[in-house]
């Protein structure tokens, strides 16, 4: 398996990065493919939270390499608080390495992000104000400022300058504060001499390392539903961590990946603002929420639950070819009398079988619910599926015949090794 693909196949935070911790034994290369700080990705060693924004999730391991790829908005100070954060833990980042294709992210860009949220009115994306949207929209518009623009000091300070003395206009115009630009150049200057000996052409690296045998496994953050191609637009993130986004934000083509794992909670969550066909007001959404400590990792904002989607699910293996799927946080359903899934979708009395493209029709969709028999059992300690509760083997088993892949992982605690292998084959 030389290059795997771990992706969300909903809205976020399902998990991702303890499987990635997983799946690190046997790569040498993990990578991060888009988005930037928005991501906010736990990995839990022996009572020790490492909540990583940037730095791929891999470098918990000595043996790992880990590489920020050329589709990921870089926010330097994360960047280096990150570095300090994991150096004084005792984890060394010294062969971290930052696509020069990476685009920076800059103060303008989060200032930018705040106006547009503010301009929106009620009708705001809720997004987590760290500047991606901006970032990638200056990328877009080909004025942004990339990783390997460090190299040479006086052009980066002229670039600096440059465009924070355009994007001041706008700010002043939108009637926000104007960024001090000296301040900034000096700040940036700093931190780019710092960002120099990080930086490479990732693209060759990989390639090179999968020629002389690498494994590679490629982060994505957020998820399927967030895309902006084909997520519940507008209520999406900047970038495409679909599968195929994957290839454009690392340089490696579509036929080197041959496994692509979706991550899925054994339930919904979400957080911000768009359609949740699932979305729970009631007392069990209180009680995913609470014993599924459903609180954003970079916002602290509660996340929105509701019950598993396979509907989305079906979706996500559609866009992402994923060839399996691992069930995380099963154990929050350990006290529910009864589970549900939902497995089909209503609209206007009819049924439907496609995911809505549009966001206005997912927001009048009715699910159409399976009722199962809970366990009542703490699944934490269960470590062979023949050791899970009937009812608990029947879940999974419902999910695979529903989604139509085998599932592969299935979480059941929040520690590094709170997980079982379900499938072999
Ligand atoms: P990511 O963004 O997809 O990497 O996920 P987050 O780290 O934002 O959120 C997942 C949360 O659930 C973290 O607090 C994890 O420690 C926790 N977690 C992951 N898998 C499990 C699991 O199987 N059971 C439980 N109880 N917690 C889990
Ligand atoms: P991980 O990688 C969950 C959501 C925000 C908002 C929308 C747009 O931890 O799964 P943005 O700041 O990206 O422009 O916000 O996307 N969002 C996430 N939700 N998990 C994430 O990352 C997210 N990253 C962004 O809440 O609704
Ligand atoms: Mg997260």
């Amino acid at each position: 398996m030389p290059v795997t693909v771990v992706v969300g196949a909903q809205w976020g935070d399902e998990g991702k990065a303890k499987v990635i911790d997983l799946l690190s034994k046997e790569h040498t290369f993990v990578v991060r493919y888009q988005g930037g700080h928005n991501a906010g990705h736990t990995v839990v060693v022996d009572g020790d939270k490492y909540a990583l924004q940037l730095v791929p999730s891999g470098v918990l391991y000595e043996h790992v390499i880990p590489v920020i790829a050329n589709g990921v908005v870089v926010d330097l100070p994360t960047l280096f608080s990150e570095v300090d954060m994991l150096e004084s833990r005792g984890i060394s980042c010294s062969e971290l390495k930052v696509s020069s294709r990476a685009h920076l992210i800059f103060p303008w860009h989060q200032a930018h992000d705040a106006i547009a949220e503010a301009m929106r009115g009620d009708d705001k994306i809720g997004t987590t104000l760290k500047g991606i949207g901006p970032a990638y929209a200056d990328k877009a518009r080909r004025v942004g400022i990339r990783a390997g623009d460090v190299h040479d000091p006086e052009r980066f300070a002229a670039l600096i300058r440059d465009r924070a003395k355009a994007e001041n206009k706008l700010i002043a115009e939108a009637g926000g504060e104007p960024l001090d630009v000296e301040d900034m150049v000096i700040q940036f200057g700093e931190m780019g001499a710092r960002l120099k000996p990080y930086v490479c052409d990732t693209i060759s690296l990989l390639h090179n390392g999968l020629a002389n045998s690498a494994h590679v496994l490629l982060e994505g953050a957020q998820a399927t539903f967030l895309d902006l191609d084909h997520g519940t637009y507008p209520y999406v993130t900047s970038s495409n961590p679909t599968a195929g986004g994957a290839c454009a934000g690392t340089g490696l083509g579509p036929r080197h990946i041959d496994r692509v794992v979706g991550i899925t909670k054994a339930y919904t969550t979400r957080v911000g603002a768009g359609p949740f066909v699932t979305e729970l007001f009631d007392e069990d959404g209180e009680t995913l929420g609470r014993v599924g400590k459903e609180f954003g990792t970079v916002t602290g904002r509660a996340r929105r639950c509701g019950w598993l989607d396979v509907v989305m699910l079906r979706y996500a293996v559609r866009l992402n070819s994923l060839t399996e799927l691992s069930l995380t946080k099963l154990d929050i359903l350990d006290g529910f009398e009864t589970v549900k899934i939902c497995t089909g979708y209503s609209y206007r009395g009819e049924e439907i079988t496609e995911y809505p493209d549009r966001y206005d029709v997912l927001e009048e969709i009715e699910p159409v619910y399976i009722e199962l028999p809970g366990w009542g059992t703490a699944l934490t300690e269960k470590r062979e599926p023949s050791h899970l509760p009937q009812e608990a083997q029947d879940f999974i088993r419902v999910v695979e015949e529903h989604v139509g892949i085998p599932v592969r992982v299935v979480g059941v605690g929040a520690e590094r090794d709170d997980y079982l292998v379900w499938g072999s084959e």
